[in-house]
């Protein structure tokens, strides 16, 4: 089937505010005394808030109440929405910016799907918002990534079934939940270097000339 949608995961593949994510858990984690670095931040990719909080308390000398998890994820998200408040339009990466416009271009339907609850805050501070047909975030979703759900709900979302959109990712997490909703998978950054992916890319503007083969029904 031809493509006609493409599903873009936001934290590492529109934006760089997996960094965020990383400075954020950073800090929680040195205030509990609990290591953390970014071999265990790559396990965080794509998966939800709570998830992540569990992975870092793997590594903890003390068990946490459940009260008490909610509150530490909280102070995470506190201090993530803080590092947000830096984005601005100019931000925007100016490769990201000129692949969605020539996509667009082209007809194809595109829809964010994150797993992140500040999806659409990211994509207003960064004036990204208009580039989408759809957005499916956080607040959507009741099972987070390597569950196939919120792509299933992004290509709902653009009345397309999943055989005719790519998702693109840079979470391993996030290539699986495609994979398993019946979706073909571009990576870039952690995933992409991991072979995740049944395209593998060195960066966003790689897709163009992926997309037109697939919009032309080919397949690879
Ligand atoms: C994903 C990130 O996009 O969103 C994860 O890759 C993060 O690292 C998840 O945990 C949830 O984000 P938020 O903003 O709702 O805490
Ligand atoms: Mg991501």
């Amino acid at each position: 089937m031809p493509l006609q949608g493409i599903l873009f995961d936001l934290d590492g593949v529109l934006c760089s505010t997996d960094e965020y994510h990383y400075r954020a858990w950073k800090e929680l984690a040195d205030s509990i005394s609990v290591p953390f670095d970014r071999t265990v931040n790559e396990r965080l990719r794509g998966i939800s808030r709570m998830d992540s909080l569990e992975i870092i308390l793997e590594k903890s000398a003390k068990t946490y109440t459940p009260e008490e998890k909610r509150a530490l994820a909280d102070r995470k998200n506190a201090r993530y929405r803080e590092l947000l408040q830096n984005l601005s339009p100019k931000d925007a990466d100016p490769d990201v910016v000129s692949t969605l416009l020539t996509l667009r271009k082209r007809g194809l339907r595109l829809c964010v799907a994150s797993s992140s609850k500040n999806a659409r805050f990211i994509l207003d501070r960064l004036a990204l918002t208009s580039y989408f047909d759809g957005v499916c975030d956080g607040t959507q979703i009741t099972r987070a990534k390597p569950d196939p759900e919120v792509f299933l709900t992004a290509a709902a979302m653009l009345s397309l079934p999943p055989e005719s959109c790519l998702v693109v990712e840079d979470a391993v997490a996030g290539a699986q939940a495609a994979h398993a909703g019946g979706f073909l998978a571009a990576c870039v950054g952690d995933a992409s270097k991991k072979r995740a992916g049944d395209y593998n890319l060195a960066g966003l503007p790689d897709l163009l000339p992926i997309c037109d083969r697939l919009q032309r029904g080919g397949t690879t």
